[in-house]
């Protein structure tokens, strides 16, 4: 294998990678893999476990009863589940507003904090939808700030440098994504599903993430839980090697995907978005308005008009993507030195000589 890729000077994942990266001529995406409609040869059905979720409850966080969930496995990569969007119609727009007016907040940390003051870092809706409303955001106006935002990270904050999760870094983690993350892990066999790590990632539409392996994590034996809003994304899941051909597939609004077992830790990357067509700018499942009264118990509330008027203009070029990850095992706790050589992270994020300051403001490698 080391011989093959001396030869062609690359490896197999970072071919693939750079096929469905081009622009000119367009990639050929016959081969993606489309859960929606499903091919036998490599999908299969996967059945969830509803016993130990209360569909009241699941219903709360904006899910259908996890009997209609559509989940899949991928012959060749045991523990990993796709669930074609499970969101009831309307509850995406509640998880999409949390990602960009809410969780951009401090103190959670996102890119912007690297090279700019908190001061001016502190309300990017606020000061984004300033403009956006005021003069619209025509090509030629300076981006605004939530155009500029490519992560956030929640509970304990990713350290893209040391790659590592320190105790002496963490907020709390917003308490409505740890009870969706809780009800979908609990479905797919995962009970007691303890979320205390978010990385979100923004895509505009000329961004792509780099090929990497999230191993900071100290338990592997927990899922990594991935949520997905806005424009369409081509995921490539591979191997344990970058040798091993991954698996292209198209990830859509609403979609979850969960890795965990042996596929918890293959390397995977996101090689483009795929922008809907002029005059379709955005799924129709995220127009749709919420067909139930929200209670007062209800983790999901509703989205103002003028909010969503936001969040829709944004989505219109754009993708938000939510992993949730468990950092420690119920009772573990940070080793006492939690220094950088504890973790070493296959993520391609130190490639190509980037440096600090530039990978801490990009996060995982991307263009954009
Ligand atoms: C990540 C990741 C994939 C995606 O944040 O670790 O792999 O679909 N995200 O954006
Ligand atoms: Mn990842």
């Amino acid at each position: 294998m080391a011989a093959s890729i001396a030869e062609h000077g690359e490896d197999a994942f970072r071919k693939l990678f750079k096929q469905y990266k081009r622009r000119n001529p367009p990639p050929d995406f016959s081969e993606v893999i489309n859960f929606s409609k499903p091919c036998k040869d490599k999908v299969f059905t996967c059945e969830l476990n509803s016993a130990p979720i209360i569909e009241e409850d699941v219903s709360k966080a904006g899910l259908r009863p996890v009997k209609d969930w559509r989940a899949f496995g991928l012959h060749g990569y045991p523990g990993f589940i796709f669930i074609c969007n499970p969101f009831l119609p309307g509850s995406q727009q509640y998880w999409v507003k949390q990602c960009l007016k809410i969780y951009p907040r401090k103190p959670n940390v996102c890119n912007l904090d690297m090279h700019m003051s908190s001061v001016e870092t502190e309300n990017i809706w606020e000061k984004s939808i300033d403009v956006i409303r005021r003069k619209g955001c025509g090509k030629g106006e300076p981006k605004t700030l939530l155009e500029k935002l490519r992560w956030v990270t929640l509970g304990y904050h990713y350290d893209w440098n040391s790659k590592t999760y320190s105790p002496d870094h963490y907020t709390p983690f917003p308490k409505e994504l740890h009870s969706l993350s809780h009800k979908v892990a609990a479905a797919c066999g995962f009970p007691g599903f303890n979320a205390e790590a978010g990385i979100l990632n923004y895509y505009r539409s000329d961004s792509s993430l780099g090929i990497h392996v999230d191993e900071s994590e100290l338990d592997h034996t927990r899922p990594l839980l991935s949520f997905s809003f806005g424009q369409t994304a081509v995921f490539l899941l591979g191997g344990t090697k970058r040798e091993d051909r991954p698996t292209a597939m198209f990830m859509n609004s609403g979609d979850i995907m969960v890795m965990s077992g042996p596929s918890r830790l293959l390397y995977h990357a996101v090689p483009c978005i795929v922008s809907a067509p002029a005059g379709n700018m955005l799924p129709p499942c995220l127009g749709q308005r919420l067909e139930t009264e929200v209670q007062d118990d209800d983790i999901i509330q509703s989205v103002s008009e003028e909010d969503w008027d936001v969040c829709s203009w944004y989505l219109q070029t754009s993708r938000v993507n939510v992993t949730v990850r468990q950092v420690l095992a119920s009772g573990q706790t940070f080793p006492d030195s939690q220094a950088s050589h504890l973790s070493t992270d296959s993520c391609e994020k130190s490639e190509e000589g980037k440096n600090k300051k530039r990978k801490s403001e990009s996060g995982y490698e991307r263009d954009t």
